[in-house]
């Protein structure tokens, strides 16, 4: 009996392992200064997923003093930046990754509006980030809130300035955490 229970278990493993795998993913990506754009392509190259950067219609300065003050615009008027593009086939896609930078302690707004205007009910999607020191913040509580009829699973954090050097932490991430590596 207890050989059985233990056959049936590992037969099971077996078969969450491989239908993770099966899944097919996508990596979407929001990135100013090149730190989660990295994370996302380890992340792309690991699993062999598709990738989508959110592009904002208006791009933001490249001096980041001005950057900082737009972005804290942004946020104080609760604004929807628009962006150019969106995923094709996006209803194809079992596993989604949403990557993006800490700002100003939370999401950069444009990331709120990709979240509204994209239909991801059902879907089990997986933040990550990259900081500057601060840390999480409120980060992945508000993206937690704006995916709420979504399958969420634990999120990827690193400090951007090491993010070149962060491809053993994001293969743990995906080995360990999400089980999406053999
Ligand atoms: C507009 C702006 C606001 C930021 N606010 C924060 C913050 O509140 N906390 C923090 O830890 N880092 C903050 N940072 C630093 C970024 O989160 C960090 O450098 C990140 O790795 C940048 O990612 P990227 O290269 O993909 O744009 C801010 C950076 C910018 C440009």
């Amino acid at each position: 009996m207890k050989r059985n229970t233990l056959l049936l278990t590992f037969i099971l493993m077996i078969t969450m392992s491989t239908t993770l795998q099966a899944q097919k993913a996508l990596v979407v990506y929001f990135s100013w200064s090149g730190n989660t754009k990295m994370i996302a392509y380890q992340i792309k190259e690991f699993i062999n997923a598709d990738i989508f950067e959110i592009v904002p219609e208006k791009a933001y300065s490249t001096s980041y003093n001005i950057c900082v003050d737009e972005a804290k615009k942004e946020k104080e008027s609760n604004a929807r930046p628009a962006y150019l593009g969106s995923p094709k086939n996006i209803e194809s896609y079992d596993v989604i990754f949403i990557g993006f930078p800490n700002w100003w302690g939370t999401m950069p707004m444009v990331l709120n509006t990709f979240l509204e205007n994209t239909d991801l009910a059902g879907k089990t999607v997986i933040p990550f980030c990259t900081h500057g020191g601060g840390g999480v913040q409120q980060c992945f509580k508000d993206f937690q809130k704006q995916t709420t009829d979504c399958k969420t699973q634990k999120g990827f954090l690193v400090n951007g300035s090491s993010a070149w050097e962060a491809e053993p932490e994001v293969e743990k991430w995906l080995r360990n955490d999400l089980k999406l590596l053999k």
